[in-house]
């Protein structure tokens, strides 16, 4: 299959390691796949551990000069970078499309978000301030200044082949850090062209490396392990999240972690029943379902309960799946052929255990990746649709009767990512808001995330948090000066 670009040159198949196009030292590649058409796309290069060494060193030498440089002059790199990104929305909201499967409109729509993380820092890293300190003694001051933390290594997912690049990339180069980065094999190509775009830009060599690999296992070994890598970030699931997090251990890495989550939506009586049915599926089927925030358990007071799962169904039986390069399609593949096997098995084992189907409940006609958009009620805590994250386009809809139910069922998970609250009475809100254990709630609206908010979970969710002035903070060092001798 050949992707028709307005820029043809934005198609990379090659590693990117230290300024160069290269091939992998043993001259392997892997096959990246349209997962709505099966189609092949291109093969690209396979490195492993040797390449990733020689990525990391390329960084550590890179960054001697780029953390040295004033901040404003990074800032000038980065905001030519997002120009590039921005005049090239269509190219690389194809190339999303093509391999990963999101319609075309929220790959447009996750160009553009990547982007914003590259403005946002190009600004916000002028704004690394310190601090002055006053000291117990005469003779001293005590300085606060903030340093990048060092060579930064990254492993990103399929399921944001681009924002979740830039959300990392974008505060450790502002800050003065370089970065290698293993993309998810499902998605390399727009990882490899951001990386041609950042190098247009005149990112110089060695700041930005990225490694297409299959071998998760041993590259993420050495870029978890190599003690040049002073901080490792993840987005990713919770389990490979935490096995990684021990990898790091040994060489006391610091890490920010972004990984999986379970989130509620609770709608209460008195909800404006419409804009909570409206967010609810726009929450639950973006991305076909497969994003970290996505609602995974939409909780109704028993009110208002039947009211919701009419308007629910009815929404969700005017979807139209499809390849989401076509016109009219709302929602696309799942990634995998192995994701439909997991989310089917989730629904009919909550179906054998007495969940009713509203609508869907089976793979689609459309192709082998493809799932139909369900809604399942008369479901309870027990079933697999309440504790585990289905990351696919199921909406299991549960009753409750009373606030502190409510609150007890949404925190009854060891995640704690995103919440959504639907309701009217203030003090109804501010309670909930701060009864729940995620590390962001939405308020009658579940569009919560942009450049300018911290995203990040608590509990097993996660740690530290992107975007934002506190997104600078995960890629700094605080360093503490004594200036001594004052009153000689
Ligand atoms: C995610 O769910 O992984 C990211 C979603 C977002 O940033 O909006």
């Amino acid at each position: 299959m050949t992707i028709q670009l307005k820029d043809p040159s934005l198609l990379k198949t090659q590693a990117y390691i230290n300024g160069a196009w290269v091939d992998g030292d043993k001259g392997e590649t892997f096959a990246v796949t349209n997962p709505a058409t099966g189609e092949h796309i291109v093969d690209v290069v396979n490195v492993g551990v040797e390449e990733t060494r020689r990525a990391i060193e390329a960084a550590e030498a890179a960054m001697k000069s780029w953390k040295a440089k004033p901040a404003k002059e990074r800032s000038a790199v980065l905001r030519r970078w997002y120009d590039l990104i921005m005049a090239n929305v269509e190219d690389l909201a194809v190339l999303m499309t093509s391999e990963q499967g999101k319609v075309l409109l929220e790959s447009r729509g996750e160009v553009a978000y990547g982007a914003s993380f590259i403005e946002w820092f190009a600004e916000e890293g002028k704004r690394v301030y310190g601090d002055i300190i006053p000291a117990p003694q005469t003779d001293r001051r005590a300085v606060v200044v903030k340093q990048p933390v060092g060579v930064v290594a990254a492993v990103t997912p399929w399921n944001f082949p681009s924002a979740m690049i830039t959300r990392k990339a974008g505060p450790a180069l502002a800050v003065g850090c370089a970065i290698v980065l293993k993309p998810a094999a499902e998605t390399p190509l727009s990882a490899l062209a951001l990386v041609e775009l950042a190098d247009r830009a005149g990112l110089p060599a060695g700041l930005f490396s990225v490694l297409p690999s299959t071998q998760s296992r041993d590259v993420g070994l050495e870029l978890t392990t190599n003690p040049i890598v002073k901080k490792f970030t993840f987005t990713g699931s919770t389990p490979v999240g935490k096995i990684l997090m021990k990898q790091c251990a040994d060489t006391v890495k610091r890490t920010s972690m972004e990984l999986g989550g379970n989130a509620p939506v609770l709608v209460f009586d008195d909800a404006d029943l419409d804009l909570a049915v409206a967010g609810a599926i726009a929450s639950k089927y973006r991305n076909s379902g497969q994003t970290c925030v996505c609602a995974n358990r939409i909780l109704v007071q028993e009110g208002v309960y039947d009211a919701f799962v009419e308007k629910f169904t009815a929404t969700v039986k005017g979807f139209k799946v499809g390849n989401g390069l076509e016109e009219g399609v709302t929602h696309g593949p799942v990634i995998t052929e192995k994701a439909l096997s997991d989310i089917h098995g989730m629904v009919t084992d909550s179906v054998a255990a007495g969940a009713k189907v509203e609508v869907g409940g089976e793979p689609s006609d459309q192709g082998s990746r493809f799932y139909q958009p369900t809604v399942l009620t008369n479901v309870n805590d027990q079933m697999r649709v309440f504790r585990e994250e289905i990351f696919g386009p199921v909406a299991p809809i549960f009753k409750f009767k009373t606030e502190e139910e409510a609150i007890a069922m949404a925190n009854d998970t060891e995640y704690g990512l995103a919440a959504y609250i639907y309701a009217r009475d203030v003090g109804r809100v501010w309670r909930v808001s701060e009864g729940v254990d995620f590390g962001m709630v939405g308020v009658n609206e579940v569009g919560i995330t942009s450049d300018v908010i911290p995203f990040g979970g608590m509990k097993e969710s996660g740690q530290g948090r992107e975007g934002s002035k506190y997104g600078l903070d995960d890629y700094l060092e605080i360093k503490y000066i004594c200036m001594g001798g004052l009153d000689n």
